[in-house]
């Protein structure tokens, strides 16, 4: 089997350096030249739960490097997928598999409108990983993959993907509802995520503060009614339970949306807080704490060129 990964962030490079270790072919493909070949070069260092090793790894910038592929794993960002699947698109023969473990709502609506809905895979993770530079990265937290096709069949494609994955290490099952699974993911996404990219805390703070603790607690309530009336089947019976339960398991984290602020980069609230919003406006179900996160992320996003760095005095008015 030939696999590609694109997108080098931290999760592109943590799946990269686990299959690295299979018998199969791997490529990473980066959209950028400078990257790619230092990654090339150097491959990708990793440190953390998994203990500190190194891959190498074969990187590109130009797909038609790469051939034909098996399976393809999208990371890039859920505002870059659109792109990522074009660029993809020399890859494809008849039976490649794209799989997104992405954060969000949409990457497989994306993926399967692009290039069919047979080649989707989708599903969660809950590996978590930091990107420290280019090839290398702190493996930060351990935990399952969930994979599944859009109409709940187990070809055998899935089946010897989650074979391979389990080989290398990457704790793999399958499930038939990818779309109980995307929104499982997403509610805890939704609580986390812009919490910590407002307040700059790492994920287990979050429940240690009252003012957390309570906007954390509306924002997965409002979530989870949206779920509720779309007749969702979340993989956990207590929503709230879940994500504080995330938050304590992942404690040390710096989740994917304070890792965008920190470097100034979009995020990816539309996909998250932002989708339920929109469908709170659709349902006519209020959801003003989603809102009022949406906003505020919004606002840190477009106003990074303002922003006082963390040490700075007090400007004079
Ligand atoms: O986006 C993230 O950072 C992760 O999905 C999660 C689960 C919030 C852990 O940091």
């Amino acid at each position: 089997m030939k696999i590609a990964i694109v997108g080098p962030g931290a999760m592109g490079c943590l799946f990269a350096a686990f299959l690295s270790k299979s018998k199969e072919e791997l490529w990473l493909l980066d959209k950028d030249k400078e990257n790619a070949s230092r990654i090339n070069e150097i491959g990708i260092s990793v440190e953390g739960v998994s203990g500190a090793w190194h891959a190498k790894i074969k990187a590109t910038a130009n797909a038609q490097d790469i051939g034909k592929a098996d399976l393809i794993l999208i990371f890039v960002k859920s505002f870059h997928t659109k792109q990522a699947v074009e660029q993809i698109k020399p890859l494809l023969q008849e039976n490649t598999k794209i799989m997104t473990l992405q954060n969000g709502i949409g990457n497989t609506e994306i993926i399967a409108e692009l290039a069919g809905e047979n080649r989707v895979i989708g599903g969660i993770t809950s590996e978590g990983a930091t990107l420290i530079e280019t090839g290398k990265i702190r493996h930060a937290g351990r935990g399952e993959t969930i994979i599944g096709t859009l109409d709940g069949k187990a070809p055998v494609e899935i089946r010897s993907i989650r074979e391979t994955f389990n080989k290398v290490g990457l704790e793999t099952r399958m499930s038939r509802d990818i779309k109980g699974l995307a929104w499982s993911k997403l509610i805890i996404n939704a609580g986390i995520n812009a919490l910590t990219a407002i307040t700059r805390l790492p994920n287990g703070k979050l429940t240690e503060f009252e003012g957390t603790k309570r906007i954390l607690r509306d924002a997965v309530t409002e979530a989870t009614r949206i779920a509720k009336r779309k007749r969702i089947k979340l993989i956990y019976d207590d929503p709230l339970a879940k994500v504080e339960a995330v938050c304590e398991g992942t404690s040390a984290n710096i989740s994917s949306m304070l890792q965008d602020v920190l470097k100034r980069k979009r995020t990816e609230i539309d996909f998250i807080n932002g989708v339920i919003v929109r469908l709170g406006q659709e349902l006519g179900i209020a959801v003003p704490t989603n809102k009022l996160l949406v906003d505020l992320v919004k606002t840190i996003e477009s106003s990074y060129k303002w922003s006082l760095p963390a040490k700075s005095s007090i400007p004079k008015v």
